[in-house]
């Protein structure tokens, strides 16, 4: 049995009940404080809908940001309307996740009715994981359901504390994402190829080592390729590179081929003087990138060089754009890379915060398999790392 099978909302009675659901709602806003990506909200809506077609009373708490005590600015009010408009039915607001607000809310609940908690992180109960806070949380409810897998690394009161106080399962995001991430980390179909971009090796060096032993192929583009350059002594002009990390960058190299691991840097990328200068970027070898250039994308050599290393995969894990794909001039790169893993015959899982903003940038969301909705939760799952929030939940066959 998979160490990643847990009971779910369907094996669990819930009619009638209160059913806390711990949701990631943690999404970005707009200056005028409306949502501005709702995408979490939508994944969230089977649970929700499931719950309320079993006759449930749903409770959803959620963080918003990182407050240091109640922040108008960081209140869910907005959260709470917008998933209004998703349910097409009414969703009760507490205006304080515990106490007399929310029981007042809660006991006003019908089956089938829908309540949104004030964010959790107004309390600094939350973050500490207080058994106290957890205590007050629970009180609310006769089952716990989580289904925030973006935010299942951490340990804090709504995703680890409550669920020992009462029964506690996943929700069905939770249980996709585990699936999909899960049989990737476990089983792959083979080949399987792990394409690794973004700015900084350093937020990735943990998943590229625990990679390493899982693939049979490795893609490393965008920033944290320099390192790997300047690693083989590759001169990479005035790109940035993390000088702490070359040994590293060393070993994970040394290691793949210990391994035969295929590993594909980039043959040529796009550079400029600088992040501003884009009007003079322009495509130069990796191997000789001039003194007075930076590698800000990777270029259309190493589009087709990372397409033919992936040629044939079964299965391909992808974290971590390409480029500075935020400036036009440096998005090229990520955008082609995005066809190219969504044209591929295998199982395609995307993670990450930055990945999936681009890839919903490209309208591309459907082609892959599995568009994760979690960062750091999607990174330390392919770190191997035990997500307190899944430890917590009930075992499939317990
Ligand atoms: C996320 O967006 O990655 C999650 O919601 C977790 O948020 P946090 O990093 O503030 O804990």
């Amino acid at each position: 049995m998979s160490g990643f099978a847990k009971k779910t909302v369907r094996d669990i009675d819930v009619r009638g009940k209160r059913v806390f659901v711990r949701v990631d709602f943690n999404v970005p806003l707009t200056d005028t404080g409306s949502v501005a990506d709702d995408t979490r909200i939508r994944e969230s809506l089977p649970t929700i809908r499931y719950l309320q077609e079993q006759g449930a009373r749903v409770i959803l708490g959620s963080h918003l940001g990182r407050p240091k005590g109640p922040d108008p600015k960081l209140s869910l009010r907005p959260v709470a309307r917008r998933l209004e408009e998703l349910l097409n039915a009414p969703v009760a607001f507490a205006e304080d996740c515990i106490g007399a607000p929310a029981f007042a809310v809660v006991e006003a609940l019908e089956p089938g009715a829908v309540a949104l908690l004030e964010n959790l992180r107004f309390h600094p109960g939350e973050e500490a994981n207080d058994p106290e806070f957890a205590k007050a949380l629970a009180a609310l409810c006769d089952v716990y359901v989580n289904d925030a897998f973006g935010t299942a690394h951490r340990a804090h009161a709504s995703t680890e504390g409550i669920a020992r106080l009462r029964p506690a399962v996943a929700g069905l995001l939770m249980e996709k994402e585990l699936r999909y991430l899960g049989e990737l980390v476990e089983s792959p179909p083979r080949p399987f190829a792990a394409v690794v971009g973004g700015a900084k090796v350093s937020t990735k060096l943990g998943a590229v080592r625990r990679l390493l032993e899982k693939v049979d192929r490795l893609v490393i583009g965008g920033g944290m390729a320099n390192t790997f350059l300047a690693a083989q002594g590759i001169s990479v002009g005035r790109s940035l590179i993390e000088t702490d990390l070359l040994p590293a960058a060393r070993e994970i190299l040394a290691d793949a081929e210990r391994r035969g691991v295929l590993v594909a840097l980039p043959v040529d990328v796009v550079a400029a003087p600088s992040l501003e200068a884009e009007g003079e970027a322009r495509v130069v070898p990796a191997q000789s990138i001039p003194d007075d250039l930076m590698a800000l994308d990777i270029g259309p050599g190493s589009v087709e060089a990372f397409r033919r290393a992936l040629e044939g995969c079964k299965a391909v894990v992808w974290n971590g754009p390409m480029g500075v794909f935020e400036r036009p001039a440096f998005a090229k790169g990520s955008l082609a890379m995005a066809n190219v893993i969504a044209g591929l015959e295998a199982v395609t899982v995307v993670g990450g915060g930055e990945t999936v903003a681009l890839v919903s940038q490209a309208g591309l969301q459907g082609r892959f398999t599995h568009v994760s909705t979690g960062g750091g939760a999607s990174l330390e799952m392919l770190e191997g790392k035990v997500l307190p929030g899944v430890a917590a939940l009930l075992d499939k066959d317990s």
